[in-house]
């Protein structure tokens, strides 16, 4: 592949092999239907309540029927299957019971040093059961929160599913996440219970998570923090902490499973906005039609595939496609503990291999991450098994993607390059298996899907970049923001009742989307979404800082890397030990994942007369683009400066 044929861009199509056309879960759900070709099941799908409620028919079960598909009435609060009784739990586990699947393998469970456990449907069930009982002894029922930090052990999806068995409200906080991040996530949610592990492993190194609970836990609501024991590490229990193993010893196998209304919450996840507060996603029960339809159409998942998302459960990925999605639909899932290049580059090559893994599907950072080792790493391993790849959290760029094509899949596999948000539940622009592919876009937006972009007077364009917009709802959206309905009515939605994604992107004129990133103020960073605002509250939390601007910068490998402009109080000296004390102090109060990769120190920030930092004209001045009209600056001299410090102080940390 030579680079001028990567560089063709969307003028280079891959076509599909008749083989996986018609052997696709999408080509026999079109014949039973009688649609005869895509562009007629695009067409069909429009109408969505006639499409949700036809594919619901095959993925979900109900405890009484709902009677209505949509309800528009309330909109922007939009209800689903109004009126019927469910609960995703049954989906995923209860009905399996008594058929073939009980006995089948859930997760195939790889620790970080390489330990492999099976669980199959039923041990999971039994699991999920015991530790449900062990919930609502401790109180917790119908409505409640429970706030989850964990390693990616089988004890995660087990508690999640606990909690969802039992009518509880489970707040899944990334384990990357500091005890202040914890703390906040806990304290918004309300949650009395906190379920951690003792420690676990990531890079070779044991992380000691039941500290960082202890401190996140304190002057919080939290009345009992259940322990797992996973590293073996010895930690401090205090009165109202329980082991896991205590509490579930004289447990039984079985627990009624709470009855729940199509609307009921399932979970709240937190992700970064505009502004310095996290925003409370909130899912309901009947969500899981999005990822069992998405998961069956776009991975074409089988009986017999072996399916591995490597992303964190930490993240809505990890909800609906480690968690809910492959349970819903009886698939083996392969679950991992730890870094994805330990002790080897090659530990998902090798990985792929032990476990005839078919579909895999990662993030194009971690695409990245692996080209840079080089292609002989991706030669050692025979993964021959592979049927279908997959990538997700940010725009993937061509020759990521041909790298990918060609050393993973050995150009057999098709990649679905799926677009979608926390918001939004499961895929919502993605290619299905039987459509071609321009490496870099994420094609269409899928049946019962409808988006478009939009320019700033919200008329629909091609061929240009503007706002990409949802222009009908769907089953697996957010239904509001925890606490914050408002917000929700506000940030979200525009007044001809379009759902604002906040991203860029362009149609081509085949109308294909080409995602480009984020068009409001929150950085992507190797997937994950972290506000520009998030970082800058940080950092102004430290004593020695007046003010702060954060800017993402491109990065060949993260998408975007963080940078930071940071005004010091009067008399506070600068220097490399402040920069790192702030990078420390930033890691500290969201994660590791938000500190600065560069820190500059300057005088002054851009601002309006009114007081208004200019990130725009900061982040223009860092990129050396045009910085456009700053007559409105109330101190233009300070965009100079940060051009000079730019300039002389190319600090990398
Ligand atoms: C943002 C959502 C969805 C799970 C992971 C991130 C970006 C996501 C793609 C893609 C281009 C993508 C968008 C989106 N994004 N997938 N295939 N191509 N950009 O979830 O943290 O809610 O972030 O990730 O900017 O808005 P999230």
């Amino acid at each position: 592949m030579s680079n001028v044929d990567v560089l063709l861009g969307e003028k280079r199509t891959f076509y599909p092999s008749k083989e996986i056309v018609e052997n696709s879960n999408v080509k026999q759900w079109m014949d039973a239907h009688d649609i005869p070709d895509i562009e007629n099941l695009y067409q069909r799908s429009k109408d969505i309540e006639w499409f949700w409620g036809e594919v619901e028919k095959d993925l979900l079960t109900w405890y009484s029927p709902y009677d209505k598909v949509l309800d528009r009435s309330d909109a922007p609060f939009y209800h689903w299957f109004t009126k019927g009784k469910y609960n995703i739990v049954h989906d995923a586990l209860d009905r399996h019971i008594g058929t073939p699947t009980e006995h089948k393998v859930a997760y195939i469970f790889e620790s970080e040093q390489g330990n492999v456990t099976e669980l199959t449907y039923r041990d999971v069930y039994n699991e999920v059961n015991r530790l449900a009982n062990g919930l609502k002894r401790l109180g917790v029922g119908k409505g409640d929160r429970v706030a989850l930090y964990m390693p990616m052990i089988p004890a995660l999806p087990i508690a999640m599913l606990a909690c969802a068995r039992i009518g509880a409200v489970h707040s899944v906080v990334f384990s990357g996440f500091s005890s202040r991040a914890l703390h906040d996530r806990i304290q918004d949610s309300g949650a009395k219970v906190l379920i951690t592990a003792d420690a676990f492993w990531r890079k070779g190194k044991v992380i000691n998570l039941k500290v960082l609970a202890d401190e996140a836990v304190k002057d919080s609501g939290i009345e009992h923090t259940i322990c797992y024991q996973w590293a073996q590490y010895d930690v401090p229990m205090r009165k109202r902490d329980i082991w896991w193993h205590d509490l579930v010893a004289d447990q039984p196998h079985e627990c009624e499973t709470e009855i729940m209304d199509s609307e009921d919450p399932l979970f709240i996840l937190y992700t970064s906005g505009t502004t310095g507060k996290p925003k409370g996603v909130v899912h309901v029960h009947t969500y899981s039609v999005g990822l069992a339809l998405t998961l069956k159409w776009v991975f074409d998942l089988k009986p017999g595939d072996v399916w591995w998302c490597s992303a964190d459960i930490g993240w809505i990925t990890g909800h609906s496609y480690i968690v809910y999605g492959p349970l819903m639909l009886g698939v083996t899932s392969v679950l991992y503990e730890g870094a994805p290049a330990h002790p080897e580059p090659n530990r998902l090559w090798e990985m792929i291999a032990r476990h005839g893994i078919t579909v895999f599907y990662t993030s194009p950072t971690s695409i990245r991450m692996h080209m840079r080792f080089g292609d002989e790493w991706a030669k050692k391993d025979d993964m021959s098994s592979l049927r279908l790849l997959g990538t997700v959290g940010e725009p993937i760029n061509p020759e990521a993607w041909m790298w990918y094509y060609e050393n993973i899949g050995k150009s057999r596999c098709p990649i679905m390059d799926t677009w979608w948000q926390t918001e939004t539940g499961c895929f919502v622009i993605s290619p299905l298996p039987i459509m071609s592919l321009k490496p870099g876009s994420a094609t269409r937006p899928l049946p019962g899907f409808n988006a478009e972009v939009h320019d700033p007077e919200g008329r629909f364009v091609v061929n240009k970049g503007g706002s990409l917009v949802l222009t009908s709802p769907w089953p697996s959206m957010l239904r509001t923001l925890y606490n914050e309905s408002e917000r929700y009515a506000q940030h979200y939605w525009n007044k001809n009742g379009d759902f604002l994604t906040g991203d860029i992107a362009r149609v081509d004129s085949d109308g294909y989307f080409w995602v480009q990133g984020r068009g409001d103020d929150v950085l992507n960073v190797s997937g994950h979404r972290i506000g520009n605002s998030e970082i800058e509250s940080a950092l102004v939390s430290h004593s020695s800082v007046s003010e702060a601007a954060v800017i993402g910068r491109p990065d060949d490998i993260k998408g975007e890397s963080i940078a930071a402009f940071v005004v010091l109080r009067m008399g506070v000296e600068s220097g490399d030990e402040l920069r790192n004390t702030l990078r420390n102090h930033v890691g500290e109060e969201i994660g590791k994942i938000a500190r600065p990769d560069i820190i500059y120190f300057v005088n002054d920030l851009p601002k309006t007369r009114s007081g208004k930092i200019m990130r725009r004209v900061v982040r223009s001045a860092l990129i050396s683009q045009e910085v456009g009209d700053i007559s409105t600056l109330a101190n233009p001299e300070a965009v100079k400066e940060i051009e000079n410090v730019v300039k002389h102080n190319n600090y990398y940390s």
